[in-house]
């Protein structure tokens, strides 16, 4: 087991002071962010490195649009995802990713043999598209697909619960001030079905994303796996609640 993942002994312990051990915290991030890979200042192009899953992944961001640059949760998440591959095993699954970005996540999913599907806005696709292509093109398991998914917004017509059933949702960085927190906590709802589980990376910024959290709370069961108080950032693992769908008052549909 990861000696960083966040045990039920310890967050009670660290009650009331709300913070992780800060060495623990710092050797974490400092591990996470030992991934990212220092680009020659002799290049025509400019791109984010990353080291995962065995790859070298260059990412190509776009400065005019708030998906179109890399957020550090989506960092720790690939962390996650690619230090705890034998617990969870991304061989042949069905992952769904929303708000993708720049797409590392979903890059990473891919070549650890998942089939994903990387969601987004119209307006982010294109550099999505791109950045997902040529990092996984002829090298992986499964082809991953681009497509657009704006919370709340036609979820039955384009992802009927019938036919797309996911293992995991993944989120980075999804929950800031935007005007959509109730259209995305409906996508979580209807996307996770029995069995799904949603790998979810948090960053805090402001009060109002902490009420996020308690409404996510009341309709899924929430756990912590890593707390990183010097990034605000928390990684959290979630399942529904229940086996039938509820509405946003939290009855059954
Ligand atoms: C802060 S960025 C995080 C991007 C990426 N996950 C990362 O961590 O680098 C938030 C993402 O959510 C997407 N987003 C914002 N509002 C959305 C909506 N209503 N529907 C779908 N995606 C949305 C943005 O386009 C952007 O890619």
């Amino acid at each position: 087991m990861d000696s960083h993942l966040v045990t039920e002994e310890s967050v009670h312990s660290e009650e009331g002071a709300g913070t992780n051990n800060v060495a623990e915290d710092a050797e974490l991030v400092g591990a996470i962010m030992s991934r990212r890979v220092l680009q020659s200042l002799i290049t025509l192009e400019v791109w984010e490195g990353y080291c995962f899953a065995e790859h070298q992944i260059k990412i190509r961001e776009s400065h005019d649009l708030y998906g179109a640059v890399m957020w550090p949760s989506a960092i720790v998440l690939c962390y996650f995802l690619d230090t705890q591959r034998d617990t969870y095993n991304l061989l042949d699954k069905n992952v769904i990713e929303l708000g993708a970005g720049t797409g590392l996540v979903s890059i990473v999913a891919c070549l650890l043999g998942a089939a994903v599907t990387s969601t987004d806005l119209p307006e982010v696709l294109s550099n999505l598209h791109y950045n997902i292509l040529r990092n996984t093109k002829g090298g992986c398991r499964h082809s991953p697909s681009v497509t657009e998914l704006s919370w709340g917004q036609e979820l039955e017509q384009r992802f009927p619960r019938a036919t797309c059933r996911y293992d995991y949702v993944f989120a980075a960085d999804v929950v800031y001030s935007h005007p959509y927190l109730e259209e995305l906590l409906d996508t979580f709802d209807h996307l996770c079905q029995e069995g799904t589980q949603i790998l979810w990376a948090m960053r805090f910024r402001l009060d109002r994303e902490n009420q996020f959290v308690e409404r996510f709370r009341s309709r899924f069961h929430l756990e912590e796996l890593y707390d990183l108080p010097s990034l605000s950032i928390k990684l959290y693992r979630a399942s529904r609640k229940d086996k039938g769908r509820t509405t946003r008052s939290g009855q059954p549909a």
